[in-house]
């Protein structure tokens, strides 16, 4: 069973996106010992700016009649599409950044869009597929705190998976990454460390549905 796996922070060392992704992946490979793994990293090997305006460009015309700049664009929409497709368990982990979707995780999305399988009016290719969702923040906008409702990307990263994409997607949550690294948080030293080990063990049991054939409803 081959795992697809997007890692979209913009760091490496010192992510707790990519650390609640291995724990997930671990999981998934305790399950999977020889399985292939296709890797993103799109937050710091970010797929060209340009490419999703040539792609969309290129999509209306005919193939002949398209720029080589078109042409490559839709090819790459094309390989991201297949890793996808390839794949039979996905892993995204994505930070939030400016209270929105991060810059190349949307990218990638709009990319991916691009492709014929993926566009408006086909059959999901995906529909189905077991998919994990690792999302953290650096805040907390849990009900009743002072910016509920200001994250404005869980939200809809939930909706191009489940509901447009119709994976058979599970979300690991974590809160308050940035407590012990900005000090007008220190006071949620405990909360903190409650929900980062929350998310742990979520993410291992996400991981363990992961690496069976489909999550259970
Ligand atoms: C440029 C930038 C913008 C950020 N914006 C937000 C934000 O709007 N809300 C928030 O809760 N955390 C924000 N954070 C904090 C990150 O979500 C947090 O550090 C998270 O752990 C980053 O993911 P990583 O640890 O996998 O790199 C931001 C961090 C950076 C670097």
């Amino acid at each position: 069973m081959s795992l697809f796996r997007l890692d979209a922070s913009i760091r490496v060392e010192g992510s707790a996106s990519r650390e609640i992704a291995d724990i997930v992946e671990a999981e998934w490979r305790a399950g999977n010992p020889a399985a292939p793994v296709t890797r993103r990293h799109v937050g710091t090997e970010p797929l060209p700016a340009t490419a999703w305006g040539a792609a969309v460009a290129g999509a209306y015309l005919p193939a002949d009649q398209r720029t080589p700049e078109q042409a490559e664009a839709l090819a790459l929409a094309a390989t991201l599409t297949d890793e996808l497709v390839d794949a039979e368990a996905l892993l995204f982990a994505v930070p939030l950044y400016n209270f929105g979707v991060a810059q190349h995780f949307k990218s990638w999305v709009d990319l991916v869009i691009t492709d014929p399988r993926m566009g408006p009016g086909s059959e999901p290719p995906l529909a189905g597929k077991p998919a994990v969702l690792v999302t953290v923040r650096g805040g907390n906008y849990s009900a009743g705190t002072p910016r509920e409702g200001w994250d404005h990307a869980t939200g809809w990263m939930q909706r191009v998976l489940a509901d447009v994409w119709q994976l058979d997607l599970r979300v690991v949550e974590r809160e308050f990454t940035l407590v012990g690294v900005n000090p007008a948080l220190d006071a949620f030293a405990d909360l903190a460390d409650q929900l980062k080990a929350t998310a742990e063990r979520e993410a291992a049991e996400h991981g363990r549905l992961l690496s069976s054939s489909r999550v259970a409803a």
